[in-house]
């Protein structure tokens, strides 16, 4: 079974788009197939965007696992100074949210493959919606790669439903030394927020 989180979706293309509203920002994003939620804007996404609260006007940000972008858009429309750096393991999603950010004229979005972020860079803020059905070893591994490298007063906020295990993640980041709370819970879904360790 094809999964969106292949690093090259064998799946034939099949354009689309999506409309990204929110208060502060009315985006129309290209999608396509072999990618993350290519209909619409997923709900966990548009409930982070909506709760978090504004990113560090200027420095670093990371969107962990931008798809085909509503995160890293949404963090540089609203931190212009900034560099947003968009990464994700799919060269389709990392494809399409560059042109995306294109489209937009939000030329500090820079959309690469998750190996190719220089290893000096430090994110004062990570926004994610974090690819869950990778399996909790590759999740617990790729959490510790990106939330290693936050700035010391940085913070992560990541959306994860219920179901797929937000508290046990929460107990996991707390072990690991991440400091980690709730601080929204909207429907099915939990905003966690993560300190530096
Ligand atoms: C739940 S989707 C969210 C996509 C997008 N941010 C959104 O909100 O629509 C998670 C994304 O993480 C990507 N991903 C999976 N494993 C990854 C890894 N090890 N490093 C970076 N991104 C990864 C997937 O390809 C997928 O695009």
């Amino acid at each position: 079974m094809a999964h969106y989180f292949e690093e090259r979706p064998e799946s034939a293309s099949r354009p689309g788009s999506v409309t990204l509203v929110l208060p502060d920002l009315h985006l129309r994003l290209e999608t396509d197939s072999g990618v993350f939620s290519p209909e619409r804007v997923d709900q966990g996404t548009r409930i982070l965007l909506e709760s978090v609260p504004p990113p560090p006007p200027e420095g670093d940000l990371l969107d962990l696992g931008c798809g085909y972008g509503p995160i890293a858009l949404t963090m540089a429309s609203r931190a212009p100074a900034a560099t947003v750096w968009a990464v994700d393991v799919n060269r389709r999603s990392v494809d399409l949210c560059a042109a995306n950010a294109r489209t937009a004229g939000l030329d500090k979005v820079r959309s690469v493959h998750a190996d190719e972020v220089p290893e000096e860079v430090r994110f004062s803020a990570i926004w994610s919606n974090p690819a869950i059905r990778i399996g909790k070893t590759a999740l617990h591994e790729m959490l510790t790669r990106w939330l290693s490298r936050l700035t010391p007063d940085g913070a992560a906020h990541l959306v994860v439903q219920k179901h797929l295990g937000s508290d046990s993640l929460q107990r996991w980041l707390n072990e690991q030394g991440w400091p980690t709370t709730r601080t929204a819970s909207r429907s099915s879904y939990r905003i966690l927020r993560v300190g530096a360790r």
